[in-house]
């Protein structure tokens, strides 16, 4: 039955890949410089060099070009590949991505240009892949002869060319006219029954010419059996201009995982598309009506820095609460637990949180530490880059912090963090301006400060920041001093631009000197700012991060929504783990899920609901800041599940700062363990197989005791029958994330 599955997973991520009939990966001609006879077929070029795709011109040879560049591929196009396609209407040439915008030549003629949006090759996407289609009847096709693709490109900064992306010529047909649409609508669940749910599918036709008729299947499968719970067929006709809709509706034996597979067999032709997806299954359960004291045991703070602290609680609201042990020097607000104030004297503050409402009453020890140091436990917090990338605005991050305040502040997240994009010119005086989608900064901060959550701000040392903005370079004392007038408290600092500043390597020393002065600039504001710097990993920086005083540093690039991203960053991350300290944090980028999309439009992230579940484990197992990085003003449930479990939350924020250690890895199985500080372990047993899995892994070989209790951290339950070994069932790419205790 395996095997079975094993065969639809891959068809179902390839369905909407077509067979390409002719391969164009090369070698190519290529030449750099820019000539408008480059693009005429009976040009010679015997004497250019030869490149290949896949790989960047840097990477063949022009290391550092920048510029135009012409490639160039002679090719027959036999008319057979007319002949085997059941419908005969357009060809396809597939260019891959090409770095940064790019005209495309067949014969001579201009077929597409990729131009962005200021309209020429030097303002292209290089991250949208080339698909250009003409009609198998057009004259500029030589069918059976030798036809001249010329390609000429224009790239500024880093890797240059078509060195990535789907090469090919195919004549379209009809797959890929025909795609299975499952993004317009979310899984519906009945709020009396979670394992009942809806969802629309819409079978799209991008054919001018033909409609089409035929079978969509739709089954639901368990993946660990492989058997189906649901079975659904339905014939279908639709065209262009009239889409074909069909909403699954079904009860489920039990909450997840279920896969659905749709399955859409064209009636003349017999071919067949096919998608599939996973049903989201929420594992949190709802906090209860009765208070429940979130959050870190600790927390630091500098002396007469301005304290802002809001008591995170679940439970039924109006809550009262209350504190004992509280320094004079700061208050609470008895019924929005948000405690403000300064604390002149450096020392250990044990205090005494209670919460009370008709339902119960919690307490919990906290300890405020006043010293040197702050952000003791990893934030928790929201960054705008992942969603808004440089749309960010202030209603947008106001609309943030209202969702945070509502759904997630008594989880304990607090930061709400403004990304790039903020920034316009700087004054006379050469005071930093915000840009007219900020219209206040001061308000916006006071308006945040006011639902007791924190706000963040972006900068980088450069002359600009890496959407383009205005960097702090040579205004470093300035931009803190206004940032602290403002009101932040945390500030992402990247290194994009400062390239031009440093020499060409920099050395350590180098390296560190831009984030040195900030952290000067910061020191002098009284402020107690979060230190976080971007500078994706260089110089290994987690193993001087610390020492210059960052609270966190990236120890990557840039994340997107993806299995190989996302797991790619979370499973490498040993390296920089024995860094990690109480305010000092190895940060492998932000979150990725819920919607995302770095723009204006977003997307729900592409991460299956057990790549989810394995992303955040994994980030709450590494002491990993979590920043969450979709639009929370629509959070759906699941996404919210996965960011108000307060068991799996309290592994990420541990007094102890310890980060998981790998301690398995062996057929796709990984586990990493991670000490707590009472003494008991949290254990990640991560699947990263694509497929489900149930190992075997005998206690012992973790180093751990024979005897152990274990709880389900994200189901919340203690499970009893398990001794000497786990067996757990993991879904493909899934985790199951347990604490462990020796039993006495
Ligand atoms: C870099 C960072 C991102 C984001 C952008 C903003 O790419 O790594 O997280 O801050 O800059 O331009």
């Amino acid at each position: 039955m395996l095997k079975l599955v094993a065969f639809f997973l891959t068809l179902s991520i390839f369905s909407s890949l077509s067979a390409q009939d002719l391969s164009i990966n090369g070698p190519w001609k290529f030449k750099t410089g820019d000539q408008p006879g480059w693009a005429v077929p009976g040009l010679n070029d015997s004497a250019w060099s030869t490149i290949h795709t896949g790989a960047s011109w840097e990477n063949q040879g022009y290391k550092g070009y920048d510029g135009f560049a012409w490639y160039r591929l002679h090719i027959v196009i036999p008319s057979s590949i007319k002949d085997k396609a059941f419908l005969k209407e357009k060809i396809r040439f597939d260019l891959g991505k090409i770095d940064d915008g790019d005209e495309f030549y067949l014969n001579g003629f201009l077929i597409g240009r990729n131009a962005g949006k200021g309209g020429t090759i030097q303002s292209g996407d290089w991250q949208q892949q080339r698909s250009y289609t003409i009609p198998l009847t057009d004259g500029r096709i030589h069918w059976d002869k030798d036809n001249v693709i010329a390609i000429r490109v224009w790239d500024h900064d880093g890797d240059g060319g078509m060195y990535d992306g789907k090469y090919g010529i195919s004549v379209m047909d009809v797959t890929d006219y025909i795609s299975l649409d499952m993004s317009t609508d979310e899984f519906h669940f009945s709020a009396a029954d979670a394992r009942q749910f809806s969802k629309k599918i819409v079978l799209r036709s991008s054919s001018e010419k033909f409609d089409f008729t035929g079978r969509l299947n739709i089954r639901v499968v368990d993946p660990f059996s492989g058997t189906a719970v649901y079975k659904q067929t339905i014939g279908t006709d639709f065209a262009q201009d009239r889409p074909f809709e069909y909403t699954v509706k079904t009860s489920l034996p039990q909450q997840g995982p279920y896969r659905v597979e749709y399955s859409f067999e064209e009636g003349r032709s017999k071919k067949i598309v096919t998608a599939a997806e996973e049903v989201p299954y929420i594992l949190t359960p709802s906090p209860g009506a009765a208070p429940r004291i979130n959050g870190p045991e600790i927390y630091g703070v500098r002396p007469d820095a301005p304290f802002l602290y809001k008591i995170p609680a679940t439970g039924e609201k109006p809550a009262a609460y209350s504190a004992t042990g509280l320094p004079s020097t700061l208050s609470l607000d008895k019924s929005s637990g948000i405690i403000t104030g300064s604390i002149a004297k450096k020392g250990s503050y044990p205090v005494q949180l209670t919460v009370k409402n008709h339902a119960g009453t919690a307490t919990r020890r906290f300890t405020i530490i006043c010293g040197d140091k702050i952000g003791l436990t990893p934030a928790l917090g929201w960054n705008s880059w992942n969603c808004w990338g440089l749309s960010v605005s202030d209603e947008k991050v106001k609309a943030s912090a209202a969702a945070m305040s509502e759904k997630l502040a008594d989880h304990g997240w607090s930061y709400i963090n403004i990304d790039d994009g903020w920034e316009e010119k700087r004054d006379d005086k050469g005071e930093i301006l915000t840009n007219n989608k900020f219209q206040d900064m001061k308000a916006l901060c006071d308006h945040v400060h006011g639902l007791g959550l924190k706000i963040g701000i972006y900068s980088s040392p450069g002359p600009r920041t890496c959407g383009g903005y205005l960097g702090s370079y040579q205004h470093e004392d300035q931009d803190a001093a206004t940032y602290a007038r403002w009101g932040i408290d945390y500030l992402k600092y990247d290194w994009c631009s400062y390239g031009e500043i440093a020499p060409q390597a920099p050395s350590l020393d180098e390296m560190k000197k831009p984030y040195i002065i900030m952290r000067k600039a910061l020191d002098k504001t009284g402020r107690d700012i979060l230190y976080s710097l971007c500078q994706y990993g260089m110089g290994d920086v987690w193993k001087w991060g610390g020492e210059i005083g960052a609270n966190s540093w990236r120890t990557t690039g840039d994340i997107t929504d993806t299995w190989g991203s996302m797991a790619g960053i979370g499973f490498s991350q040993e390296k920089a783990a024995p860094y990690t300290a109480p305010g000092n944090f190895n940060d492998p980028d932000m979150l990725v899920v819920g919607r995302v999309g770095w723009g204006p439009s977003l997307h729900n992230a592409r991460l299956t609901p057990d790549e989810q579940y394995t992303h955040i484990s994994l980030w709450s197992l590494l002491s990993a800041p979590l920043l969450i990085g979709c639009d929370m003003s629509r959070l759906d449930n699941f996404t919210l599940g996965l960011l108000t479990n307060d068991e799996v939350l309290a592994v990420d924020q541990d007094a102890l700062a310890r980060p998981a250690k790998k301690v398995w890895d062996k057929d796709n199985i990984q586990v990493w363990v991670k000490e707590l500080k009472d003494g008991s372990k949290a254990v990640g047993i991560f699947n990263q197989g694509a497929q489900p899995a149930k190992p075997t892994i005998p206690y012992s070989s973790l180093g751990l005791p024979a005897q152990l209790k274990v709880r389900d951290l994200w189901r919340q339950q203690d499970l009893t029958s398990i001794q000497k070994a786990f067996t757990p069932r993991i879904p493909a790419h899934g985790v199951v994330l347990l604490k462990v205790k020796a039993k006495t």
